[in-house]
């Protein structure tokens, strides 16, 4: 059967269960508010968007074919290797193909929640002498996150809840549902 998750309530994930938070409608017309938003205050500029692989591809889809700028989308990822230090797990960012110097960039993310990973995709834009830097979010974690780059563009203030779906995973399951759950205590 074809579009199994559409219009579900409660899904099952792994081990744990999720409930709808925020509809397929709500989250394309909040889309479509923000596309509109930068519609206008980019007008007659040209934006670079910057998609964060994996959680913002479907945000990224969504919101990029509601721009009519002239613009271009490129994404990159985060990948995590096995480092030698004590710290563990190593973060490299991959995918940086383009010349950012002086651009406008407009930072696409599934969420933020501490701002460790906002904090360090704005760092290696700033090293590649980028413009003008912005942050688009399908959704914001105000009470988790402790930076201070502000997020220009959030589609959703959540509590401190595990989610998933539009892009964001449970152990890499979840992506594909069309609406925002929440993972039930
Ligand atoms: P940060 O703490 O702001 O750096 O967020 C790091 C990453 O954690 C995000 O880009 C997501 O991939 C992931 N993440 C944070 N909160 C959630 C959540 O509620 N569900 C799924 N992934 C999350
Ligand atoms: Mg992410």
């Amino acid at each position: 059967m074809p579009q199994i998750f559409v219009k579900m309530k409660e899904v099952r994930i792994l081990d744990k269960s999720f409930k709808e938070m925020i509809s397929e409608e709500q989250i394309e017309t909040r889309i479509l508010e923000l596309a509109e938003q930068m519609n206008t205050e980019f007008a007659g500029r040209e934006i670079l968007f910057m998609g964060i692989l994996n959680g913002a591809f479907l945000f990224a889809a969504s919101l990029f074919r509601k721009i009519n700028l002239q613009a271009r989308i490129s994404f990159v990822k985060l990948a995590s290797y096995e480092g030698t230090s004590s710290s563990g797990t190593i973060k490299e960012l991959i995918g940086w193909n383009d010349d950012l110097k002086g651009k406008t960039v407009v930072v696409i993310e599934d969420i933020v929640d501490t701002g460790n990973t906002v904090e360090r995709i704005v760092g290696e834009l700033e090293i590649r002498k980028a413009g003008e830097i912005r942050i688009a979010s399908l959704l914001f974690k105000p009470n988790a996150y402790k930076k201070n780059h502000p997020i220009d563009y959030v589609g959703f203030e959540i509590p401190n809840d595990f989610v998933v779906g539009y892009g964001l995973d449970y152990n890499g399951y979840g992506r594909n549902l069309p609406a925002i759950y929440t993972l039930i205590k």
